[in-house]
């Protein structure tokens, strides 16, 4: 399709990309499940997986928006048609509106909690408080369905309001103002956490490996972390990578990407582990660790109000940008499918999401236990919702690698990767064999013994093959 839009800049992709992938990921949820799962053995299968597994995926599913120039699923439509394969590949861009759609619905209500925490700060509520008086406020704060919802419904409007208005003026403008604001505040924080926390004791944290503190389902979490702090395997990439230059470098952007998103989770971990360490607070806290512990840190510290208000606007901004790339491959399938107006397939995307969010409003109170999710999956909703993320994204991202590995026309490929032969031959060895063989390995390890996640696996494998058969039995393309 000609016309399709392209970035401003030839760099813009590099900051849409590192835009969606630093967020809540790194500034929220690495700290915590790097804190519940005993620090360095987690991080290093974290690193391992970015490393190996990670970044060749990167680099395919952005090649795979680059060369199709489509929303994730009809660009899918559009390789299986020009390299004449299986319809069945199809289900990679339904399996990642599906993801896209949950995230949404639960990182919305997350980054909700950081709005909360940005007014209590900046309106100096919390100065002096003690840690009784904080850990009563976000229980507070959790117990209340209606606080919650209005935080979330704000957060998710903000985000519909930048796609909405369009990538060049919504998303290009919006990235501009909040990458560059956010890299000076993290540093602000961690040069405050350097001089008021307990470095040291956050870095033996962090970097001590000891692989026998992983418990199972931790090798899970920390495949997933890895997938789902680069924003891999559901079509956020796929759909920035559809906007980007034909003359931007593929590897190298994504490799860009993956150190940029590692090196801000080691400084938020850093930043938040030294204060953690220097106020005596537990490690382990889990979802609460940023919103309970920091707020204490700060309590306590010179200037922490301000700090503070400064840190939860960076949570934010962070947030929002990843948001905004979890909205645009749903929008623009939409509007590519359907052919609605851009602010019509916001809607659509942003009312689905912030309905289903409700769940994870509730499983913080009123439906906190007691539900159907608990009896069938032994965990709340918001968990179940997680779990099945945890699950889709890397089964995306497996997807993706031997779609682009295998399926597709390997001298299409080298084409539109632009590298030489050595490299080419590099990055399909690992998206051929490395990648695909480390997240079946993880599967194959955890899910059968964990409680709870065999019904969802083969739920969402039965959903995949259910698909991809029902693309199988529609009337076979002849076209040439
Ligand atoms: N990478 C984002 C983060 O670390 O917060 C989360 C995310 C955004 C995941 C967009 C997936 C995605 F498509």
């Amino acid at each position: 399709m000609s016309g399709h839009n392209v970035w401003t800049h030839k760099g813009t992709f590099l900051l849409a990309a590192v835009g969606s992938a630093v967020g809540l990921g790194n500034l929220w949820r690495f700290p915590y499940l790097t804190g519940e799962n005993g620090g360095g053995a987690f991080i290093l299968i974290y690193a391992l997986t970015i490393f190996a597994v990670g970044i060749p995926i990167l680099i395919a599913e952005t090649m795979l928006g680059r060369t199709s120039r489509r929303s994730p699923i009809m660009g899918m439509r559009h390789l299986i048609k020009t390299h004449k394969t299986s319809r069945a590949w199809e289900s990679i861009g339904w399996l990642g509106a599906a993801s896209a759609f949950l995230i949404l619905s639960f990182y919305s209500v997350i980054a909700g909690w950081a709005l909360h925490y940005t007014w209590l700060m900046l309106t100096g509520s919390l100065v002096g408080a003690d840690a009784q008086t904080i850990s009563d406020g976000f229980n507070a704060l959790l117990a209340s369905p209606g606080l919650m919802t209005l935080y979330h419904t704000l957060f998710i409007a903000a985000s519909a309001l930048i796609v909405g208005m369009g990538i060049h003026k919504g998303i290009e403008s919006g990235l501009r103002i909040m990458m560059p604001a956010l890299f000076v505040i993290l540093i602000v924080v961690l040069i405050y956490g350097i001089i008021n926390g307990d470095v040291g004791a956050a870095a033996s944290f962090l970097f001590t490996f000891n692989i026998s503190d992983l418990s199972l389902e931790g090798w899970l979490q920390a495949m997933g972390q890895s997938f789902f702090t680069l924003s891999l395997g559901m079509g956020a990439i796929m759909a920035y990578g559809a906007y980007m230059s034909s003359e931007a470098s593929l590897t190298r952007t994504a490799i860009a990407v993956a150190f940029v998103d590692t090196a801000v989770a080691m400084v938020a971990g850093l930043a938040i582990f030294s204060l953690v360490f220097g106020a005596g607070l537990e490690t382990g806290q889990g979802p609460g660790l940023m919103f309970v512990t920091l707020p204490l840190a700060f309590a306590e510290m010179p200037f922490g109000a301000l700090v503070g208000g400064v840190f939860f606007i960076l949570v934010l901004g962070a947030a929002i940008s990843s948001s905004i790339s979890l909205i645009e491959p749903v929008a623009a399938f939409l509007v590519e499918r359907f052919d609605m107006t851009r602010p019509q397939a916001v809607t659509i995307m942003v009312v689905a999401a912030w309905a289903m969010g409700l769940l994870t409003v509730l499983s913080f109170n009123v439906w906190a236990e007691g539900t159907i999710f608990h009896s069938l999956f032994g965990r709340s909703a918001f968990e179940f919702i997680e779990l099945l993320t945890n699950i889709f994204m890397p089964l995306g991202g497996l997807m993706i690698a031997l779609f682009a590995g295998w399926a597709l026309t390997q001298s299409e490929v080298i084409k539109e990767l632009g590298t030489n032969a050595t490299w080419f031959k590099i990055w399909r060895f690992l998206v051929r064999f490395v990648g695909p063989a480390a997240v079946s390995f993880v599967f194959l390890r955890t899910i059968p013994q964990v409680e709870g996640y065999l019904i969802p696996t083969l739920g969402a494998l039965i959903i995949v093959a259910a698909f991809a058969i029902g693309q199988r039995l529609r009337q076979p393309k002849t076209s040439s």
